[in-house]
C-alpha cells in the first residue's frame, strides 16, 4: 500500500522525504555545533574566565544557518506530506464512488448505505492516514543511520550505547503497533457500524416516529456507540502505557551516554566537545523517533480501512456495455423484445440457491404500441421493467431493442433509447428544472414545459413559488407523492425516449389524471409522444388504453391479448382487475381531490369499454 502511495505521488513524496532527510541530518549537525560551542567556548570561558568572541559569533552563525535550513526541511516535509495525504484521499474517494455507480444494482442490494458511506469516507481517510508521518519516519530512519555512523566516528563505546538504545526504541515501536493492530481494526469496523445504524434510523425517521420507536432506536444506536467508545478507550489505554516508555527510553540513553562518556573522558578517549555533542544528540533524537511510532501505530487502522476500500475497488460484476450505437437522429418508436428470458436474483448468501423469479418470458412491445403488464404483487413486473432498461441482465434468453441485444448497445445509445419511471420515484435535492434536465444536452425550458404538460405536471409546477427554479428539498420532500411521480415521469419524457417503461409510475395520482397522462402519451405530436410504452398498471381505465395486455403470474406469462379478451377468458385476470377496481372505487369515494384534471374528450367512452 505504501508502495502504491509512492508510485501514485512520486514527486511529492520525493519533496517530502528530501525535506525530512535534510531536517534529520541538520539535527545531527546541530548536536555537533552545540557540542562544539560547549567544548570550544563555554569550557574555556569557565576555565579561563574569558569568552572567545570570534568563535562565539561563528557558532551563533552556524546555529542560525542550521535552524533556517531546518525550517526549510520541515516546510518541505509538512507540505509534501499534506499534499500527498489529501490528494490520495481525494483520488480514492473519487474511485470508490465511481465504482459504486458502475456496480450493478444487485451489489447495492447486498450492501447497506451506511457501509457505502463509511467506505467512501472514514475508510479512505484511515487508509491514507499514515502517509502524513511517513516522510518524517523515512527521514528519521536516515537520521538514525547517520547518528550511529557519527557515533562510531566519535567513539566506539558511545556507539555501543547508541546501538543498544536505537534498536530497543525500534523494537518497542513494533511491539506497540502489534498490540495496537486488532484494537484499531475493531474500532474502524465499529465506526462503520455506528454510521450505518445512524443512517438507517435517520432515513427511517418516519417509521421510527410513527411507531414510537425513538427510545429503542436510540438504545440500538447507544449500544453500538458504546462499543466504539470502549474500543477507542482501549486504544487510548495502550497509548497511555507505551507513549511514556517511548518517551523515556531516549532519556535513559542520554543518561547512559553521560555515564559512559564521563569514563571515556577521564580515560582521555574523547573530548568535552564530543561528549556534549553525543549527549545532545540523544536528547534531540527522541522526538523524531516518535514519527516511526506514529506510522506503525496508524498502520493497523490504515490496513483495516484499506481492506474495506479494496474490497469495493476489486469487486467485479459491473455490466460492460457493447459497441452497437443507434443513429441518434432516429426518433421513431423502438420495438422491445423479450425472448425466452429467465432470471433469478442473486441469493443473499452465496451458498443459498437463487430462486428463479422469471421463466420463459417471451413478448414484444411493437413500435409505437402500448403494452400493459398486469399481475398480482410479487409476480415479477418490476423485474421485467428492470430487464427492459437493462438494470439487470437475464440469466438466459435475450432482451432486444429493434432486434439488437441490449447487452450489445453502448451506454449512450441505451440511455437515449429507453427511460424507466420506477415504482419508487427518486427526486434530487435541486430545482424542478435540474431534476428534469439532469444536465442532459438539448433540453431547454421549452422541452421541460412540454414534458411537464405530458406528465400533467405543468399546472402544479407553474403554481410553485419560483416555478422551474423551485428547490424541491431532499428526495422531493416539499412535493406530494403524486407530484413527485409526475416530476420523475416528466424527467423520463424530456429525454424523448423511444421506449418508455412505466413501473406503476402513476399510482399516486388519481385515476383520471393517470388515464389522461397515458392518453396524452399515446397521441403523437406535442413535442413527441411517439414512444413505445410498456406500462405496469392496475386500474381498469389505464389497462383499457393499452393495445395489448400481458398477464403474469409467478414469473410466467400466463395470458396475453386485449383487455376484453383477457376479461372473457382468464379467471385470475378478472378477479385481479375487479378487486383493484373495488378498492379504487372505495378510495375514490372517500377522497377529496386537491386537483382535478379535466378528462380529455372521448376518453370517458374509452374508459367505459
Ligand atoms: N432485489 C431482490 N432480491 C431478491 N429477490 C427479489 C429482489 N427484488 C424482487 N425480488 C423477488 O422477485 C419477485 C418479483 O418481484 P417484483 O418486484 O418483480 O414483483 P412485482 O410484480 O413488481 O410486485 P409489485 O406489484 O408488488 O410491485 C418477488 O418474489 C420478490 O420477492
Ligand atoms: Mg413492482
Amino acid at each position: 500500500m505504501l508502495g502504491r502511495a509512492i508510485r501514485e505521488q512520486p514527486r511529492i513524496f520525493a519533496v517530502a522525504v528530501t525535506g525530512s532527510v535534510l531536517f534529520g541530518l541538520l539535527v545531527i549537525a546541530s548536536a555537533y555545533v552545540v557540542g562544539g560551542v560547549v567544548g570550544e567556548v563555554v569550557v574555556p570561558a569557565v576555565e579561563r574566565g574569558e569568552v572567545g568572541g570570534g568563535v562565539l559569533a561563528l557558532a551563533a552563525a552556524a546555529l542560525f544557518g542550521i535552524s533556517v535550513l531546518r525550517v526549510v526541511g520541515i516546510f518541505g516535509r509538512r507540505l509534501g506530506a499534506g499534499y500527498m495525504q489529501y490528494r490520495l484521499q481525494a483520488a480514492y474517494r473519487r474511485r470508490v464512488t465511481r465504482r459504486y455507480l458502475d456496480l450493478p444494482l444487485a451489489w447495492h442490494h447486498r450492501n447497506s448505505t451506511g457501509t457505502l458511506l463509511s467506505n467512501a469516507n472514514s475508510d479512505v481517510e484511515a487508509a491514507w492516514y499514515p502517509i502524513a508521518p511517513l516522510p518524517f519516519a523515512v527521514g528519521t530512519l536516515v537520521m538514525l543511520v547517520g547518528a550511529v555512523a557519527s557515533l562510531f566516528v566519535t567513539d566506539w563505546a558511545l556507539a555501543l550505547v547508541g546501538l543498544a538504545v536505537f534498536p530497543a526504541l525500534f523494537a518497542l515501536n513494533v511491539v506497540y503497533s502489534r498490540r495496537m493492530a486488532p484494537r484499531q481494526a475493531r474500532a474502524q469496523r465499529l465506526r462503520a457500524e455506528v454510521s450505518g445504524i445512524a443512517h438507517e434510523s435517520f432515513d427511517g425517521a418516519l417509521v421510527v416516529k410513527t411507531m414510537g420507536r425513538e427510545a429503542q432506536e436510540t438504545a440500538r444506536f447507544a449500544a453500538r456507540a458504546g462499543d466504539l467508545r470502549d474500543a477507542l478507550i482501549s486504544v487510548g489505554r495502550l497509548r497511555g502505557v507505551f507513549d511514556p516508555m517511548l518517551e523515556t527510553l531516549p532519556s535513559l540513553g542520554t543518561l547512559a551516554v553521560l555515564v559512559v562518556g564521563a569514563i571515556r573522558l577521564r580515560q582521555g578517549a574523547i573530548t568535552v566537545t564530543e561528549l556534549v555533542s553525543v549527549a545532545f544528540l540523544f536528547t534531540v533524537l527522541a522526538f523524531p523517533v516518535r514519527a516511526i511510532g506514529w506510522v506503525l501505530a496508524e498502520l493497523p487502522r490504515s490496513v483495516a480501512g484499506w481492506d474495506r476500500v479494496r474490497r469495493v475497488l476489486d469487486t467485479t460484476g459491473e455490466m460492460p456495455y457493447g459497441e452497437v450505437a443507434f443513429d441518434p437522429a432516429t426518433r421513431t418508436p423502438a420495438t422491445l423484445g423479450f425472448d425466452d428470458v429467465h432470471f433469478g436474483y442473486e441469493p443473499a448468501e452465496a451458498h443459498l440457491p437463487g430462486a428463479e423469479v422469471l421463466g420463459e418470458v417471451t413478448f414484444t412491445v411493437p413500435a409505437g404500441k402500448t403494452v400493459a403488464l398486469v399481475g398480482p404483487t410479487g409476480a415479477g413486473k418490476s423485474t421485467i421493467a428492470s430487464l427492459a432498461v437493462r438494470l439487470v441482465d437475464p440469466g438466459s434468453g435475450r432482451v432486444t431493442l429493434d432486434g439488437v441485444d441490449v447487452r450489445e448497445l453502448t451506454a449512450a445509445s441505451l440511455a437515449a433509447t429507453v427511460a424507466l419511471v420506477a415504482q419508487v420515484p427518486f427526486v434530487f435535492d435541486d430545482t424542478v428544472r435540474a431534476n428534469i434536465t439532469l444536465d442532459r444536452d438539448g433540453i431547454g425550458d421549452d422541452e421541460v414545459w412540454a414534458a411537464l404538460r405530458l406528465a400533467e405536471a405543468d399546472g402544479f409546477v407553474a403554481a410553485l413559488p419560483d416555478g422551474l427554479d423551485t428547490m424541491v428539498g431532499e428526495r422531493g420532500t416539499s412535493l406530494s407523492g403524486g407530484q413527485r411521480q409526475r416530476l420523475t415521469l416528466a424527467r423520463a419524457l424530456a429525454g424523448r425516449p423511444r421506449l418508455l417503461v412505466l413501473d406503476d409510475a402513476t399510482s399516486a395520482v388519481d385515476p383520471r389524471v393517470e388515464a389522461a397522462i397515458l392518453a396524452g402519451l399515446r397521441t403523437p405530436g406535442d413535442g413527441g409522444a411517439s414512444a413505445s410504452i410498456l406500462v405496469v398498471a392496475y386500474r381498469r381505465a389505464t389497462i383499457a388504453l393499452a393495445d395489448e395486455v400481458i398477464y403474469v403470474e409467478q414469473g410466467r406469462v400466463v395470458a396475453r391479448g386485449t383487455h376484453s379478451e383477457l376479461l372473457a377468458t382468464v379467471p385470475g385476470y378478472v378477479d385481479l382487475v375487479t378487486a383493484y377496481e373495488q378498492a379504487e372505487q372505495e378510495r375514490e369515494q372517500k377522497r377529496t381531490y386537491d386537483e382535478v384534471a379535466p378528462v380529455p374528450s372521448g376518453l370517458e367512452m374509452e374508459v367505459d369499454r
